[in-house]
């Protein structure tokens, strides 16, 4: 059968952008992980996204992938576009083209030169897509409109919303299983909300009408959702669109220079 891949930069924006893109003079090394390159987007570069959006920074199976989000937040991500109705229908770019390093990078964002970059992307965007609405994943991604709407003055009608970034749980609970079941929790009562607010703003465009429940308190079957193929690369085997936890950051240099990617025991091949 065949199997949808993402063809690229075909579309000579983009190409220019991937050409153009800045390095480490930019991105200092001392705060980026500026070694394993940048991680552009994932989704629609072809006109038909009607959602955009925008996320932080590429993690460990966006290095691998070459794509962003990709990761268990992208997985719950793409739960959430399900239920706004949004299966195919987006693209997404992150604040920052490269890894952090130490989690503390907020200043850089709004720096003018990853800004104007940024925001050549956003244009580039817009100019082919008729975006109806932003979702903008935590502070940095909100960091990153802002900016933009300074330089752009994009449409009063568009609907931006901010909500709760995917991983924020995990992060601000450090380590403690009982505090993070509650940030959970309040995370998606934050997504409930913002589906409410988005989901009608969508209608027309919406690749499905099939109605999703709304969250409970907790991620159920079903939430968490596989990276399309039409993501990714060509040659990406399934498993990694379909799982997260295959990649980790380990070795020398502790966690910057090594990944390790381990195929999922339901896919090992022992033969
Ligand atoms: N991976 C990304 O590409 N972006 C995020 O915001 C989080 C994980």
């Amino acid at each position: 059968m065949a199997r949808a891949f993402d063809p690229g930069y075909c579309d000579p924006r983009f190409a220019d952008l991937c050409e153009t893109a800045p390095d480490g003079a930019t991105y200092p090394p001392t705060d980026f992980r500026v070694e394993w390159g940048p991680v552009f987007h994932r989704g629609r570069l072809d006109g038909t996204a009607r959602v955009l959006v925008i996320g932080q920074d590429p993690a460990v199976h966006e290095t691998v992938c070459r794509r962003i989000l990709c990761g268990e937040a992208g997985r719950r991500v793409q739960g959430l576009l399900a239920k706004l109705g949004i299966t195919r229908s987006y693209v997404m770019i992150n604040a920052s083209l490269y890894s952090w390093l130490k989690r503390d990078e907020m200043p850089f964002m709004a720096r003018p030169a990853i800004t104007a970059y940024r925001n050549r992307w956003i244009d580039a965007i817009r100019a082919i897509s008729d975006i109806r609405a932003v979702l903008l994943l935590g502070d940095a991604a909100k960091t990153a409109w802002d900016e933009y709407a300074k330089a752009a003055h994009p449409p009063a009608g568009l609907t931006v919303r901010t909500v709760i970034h995917p991983t924020e749980p995990h992060k601000d609970a450090q380590g403690d299983p009982a505090t993070e079941a509650k940030l959970v929790t309040r995370m998606l009562e934050d997504w409930n909300q913002a589906v409410a607010a988005v989901r009608p703003r969508l209608d027309g465009v919406r690749d499905t009408e099939a109605s999703e429940p709304a969250y409970g308190v907790k991620f159920r079957d079903g939430e968490l959702l596989a990276i399309p193929s039409a993501d990714l690369p060509a040659g990406l085997p399934d498993w990694m669109g379909a799982e997260d936890g295959w990649a980790l950051r380990t070795g020398p240099g502790g966690l910057r220079w090594q990944i390790t990617v381990t195929v999922p025991a339901a896919h090992r091949i022992t033969a």
